[in-house]
């Protein structure tokens, strides 16, 4: 397992990002955790923008998945905040999505905890004195 942390401002998201999409390696299900407002939908932006997406990247608070289109395929990023159960969860597709072979970025993935494949990457942010604190979790 590899656990890195790193501190960062907004000035420092990109090689933040770069250096996080450099450690995942292969690993596509990446799950960030963190208060509202820590940086989860920021982080993701900069991350699909820095694979070649040019889709504009937004929250999906409402939509729960968003997909987008980069060189290599599709990207799901979802909100599984609002998601009640697990037949909810399983009605909006995760099974598929999860196993997709895609890459899949999930903010608030508590309720879909015991659904995630082995091998999911754990980001958390936290914010001490005003900044921002991530750790970056490995298998
Ligand atoms: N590293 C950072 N340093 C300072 N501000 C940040 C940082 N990351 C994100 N922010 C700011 O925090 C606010 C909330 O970010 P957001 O990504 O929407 O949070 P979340 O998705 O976790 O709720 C935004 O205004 C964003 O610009
Ligand atoms: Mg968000």
């Amino acid at each position: 397992m590899k656990r890195l942390t790193f501190i960062y401002s907004l000035e420092e998201l990109p090689l933040i990002a770069q250096s996080i999409l450099q450690n995942i390696g292969l690993q596509k299900v990446i799950v960030l955790e963190g208060h509202l407002g820590a940086g989860k939908t920021t982080l993701i932006k900069e991350i699909i923008a820095q694979l070649g997406s040019t889709d504009l990247v937004s929250s999906p608070t409402y939509t729960i998945v968003n997909t987008y289109l980069y060189p290599k395929g599709e990207i799901y990023h979802i909100d599984a905040y609002r998601l009640k159960s697990d037949e909810e969860a399983l009605d909006i597709g995760i099974d598929e999505i999860l196993y997709s072979g895609e890459m899949v970025w999930i903010e608030w993935p508590q309720i879909i905890e015991h659904l995630l494949p082995e091998g999911t990457v754990y980001i958390k942010i936290t914010l001490e004195n005003n900044q921002r604190k991530l750790t970056l979790q490995i298998p």
